[in-house]
């Protein structure tokens, strides 16, 4: 008999006015609240209570630009700004939570992978292994770029090269620097750690150069839950070498099918097990008690979003200002260094789609997965036949209006029933890790463990 798999639960949120869409001035929405530390302890404390297994925080330095400029709109309509940065909310939200997870995005272009491997591993501490960490190359990187004043600018897969060798450099600083038994915290014997079991980490390599022994000792999980999102070609090779959970934005079952096979297929061709890589999908699910009440809803919803909006929204992710071209070129003529996950979604689609068609899906969709609207019983149908359609393992809600009316909605009407049929219930362990794969550490799989903290002593040079 096929056992049900237990659907993940968790919830797709940023630090600014609106979670996406410009949707502050909204009743439901959350204009005066989202700067309150307050705010997001009680949202955590909400899902904590339901039982999701975490809160997922996007994040960017950046802003969307148009030209080298930010458009009005991204400050008039509040567009993904202004923003806080989430990472410092996590150890607020965590002790007023008991099993909830957390996941925060920081990007490995502008970030140094010493300061990101110890800022997550405090994290780790902090929240008693709770802590995952969206890797992402980065979104907004023009505007990224010029606040940091980074003038070297890498191809599109060059960034996920150097974003390999950032996560290696991670790794070897939570996995090989110190050893299981090497803090001892021995009073008597005033030692507080052995350092016959401190290893040196070495890394020279053409994006990263570091050397020491890492401050952090060893946390419950060591590594954060690597979560990642890009899912152009070159995303999904990293997302097949590295990840343990790769985000997704499922449009349809037949589709994200096809995503969450291609993922798992080159995670076996890199010698890990399929199940070593969790899928989780963004939707949006707009619920009523009646059909008519939340088509009524989702139409509301789906007002909020201009058309100039969307295309500033659509530049900041892609580079691309589409009000500028021919609406008759073909999605798949247009390239771009920056995220290309948009405009292959649209291409594979449709290889024939204009330029012009894609600011009508978009001004409704946006970043979206999924669209669900119904009945509890018919978005539980749903959820239930995505799942069992497209081997994803999990669900990352995405608030309609910003704040947290959409969540409890769902938590109230659509929660009991996928729990009454079997496939939401408490989460697993206590750690961010067991919630997603059942245990506490890396996989035995995982390259993590094939690495060492020393680079090859020498690598010949003829
Ligand atoms: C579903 C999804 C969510 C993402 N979330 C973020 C984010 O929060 N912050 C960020 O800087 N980039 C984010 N990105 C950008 C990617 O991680 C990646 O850096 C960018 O899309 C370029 O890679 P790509 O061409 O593979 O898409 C996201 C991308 C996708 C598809």
């Amino acid at each position: 008999m096929n056992e049900k798999k237990r659907i993940r639960l968790g919830v797709f949120e940023m630090m600014n006015p609106s979670n996406g869409m410009p949707t502050w001035t909204h009743p439901e929405g959350r204009g005066d609240d989202w700067d309150r530390l307050d705010y997001w302890v009680e949202l955590a404390q909400e899902l904590d209570a339901a039982g999701f297994d975490f809160l997922f925080f996007a994040d960017t330095y950046g802003y969307a630009t148009l030209g080298g400029r930010m458009p009005e709109e991204v400050a008039a309509h509040g567009i993904q700004f202004p923003a806080l940065d989430p990472m410092l909310a996590i150890t607020a939200l965590a002790r007023a939570t008991e099993n909830l997870g957390f996941v925060v995005t920081s990007p490995t272009t502008v970030e140094r992978p010493y300061a990101t491997a110890r800022r997550f591993a405090s994290l780790d501490r902090f929240t008693q292994g709770r802590i995952g960490w969206n890797v992402v190359t980065g979104s907004s990187q023009a505007t990224t770029d010029e606040l940091f004043g980074v003038t070297e600018t890498l191809s599109h897969d060059g960034k996920y090269d150097a974003a390999d060798s950032f996560l290696d450099t991670c790794l070897k600083y939570w996995e090989h620097s110190w050893d299981d038994d090497a803090e001892v915290r021995d009073r008597a014997r005033r030692v507080y750690a052995d350092p016959a079991k401190l290893h040196r980490v070495e890394v020279d390599d053409a994006y990263q150069r570091s050397q020491g022994i890492f401050a952090v000792p060893p946390t419950p999980q060591r590594t954060p839950v690597l979560f990642q999102a890009g899912t152009s070609d070159r995303g999904r090779a990293y997302a097949a070498r590295n990840a343990e959970a790769v985000f997704i934005q499922g449009q349809t079952i037949e589709s994200a099918a096809a995503h969450v096979r291609d993922i798992r297929d080159q995670a076996v061709r890199n010698g890990r097990r399929a199940e070593d890589i969790a899928v989780v999908t963004g939707m949006t699910v707009t619920v009523a008690p009646t059909r008519a009440e939340a088509e009524a809803l989702r139409a509301e919803y789906e007002e909020l979003l201009g058309r100039d909006d969307a295309a500033v929204m659509f530049a900041g992710i892609t580079g691309l200002d589409l009000t500028g071209l021919d609406p008759e070129t073909r999605v798949v003529d247009l390239t771009t260094d920056l995220g290309q996950t948009l405009i292959q979604r649209y291409a594979r689609q449709d290889p024939e789609m204009r330029v012009g068609d894609i600011l009508d899906q978009f001004r409704t969709k946006a970043i979206r997965g999924f669209q669900v609207t119904g009945t509890p019983e018919e978005v539980a149908d749903e959820i239930e036949a995505i799942i069992d359609g497209s081997g994803i393992d999990g669900i990352m809600l995405e608030p309609t209006f910003g704040g947290p009316a959409a969540y409890r909605a769902f938590i109230d009407l659509v929660v009991p029933v996928l729990a009454g049929r079997g496939r939401v219930g408490a989460p697993e362990g206590s750690t961010l890790r067991e919630h997603i794969s059942g245990t506490p550490r890396l996989a035995a799989t995982h390259r993590a463990h094939r690495l060492t903290a020393s680079a090859p002593a020498h690598t010949p040079v003829d």
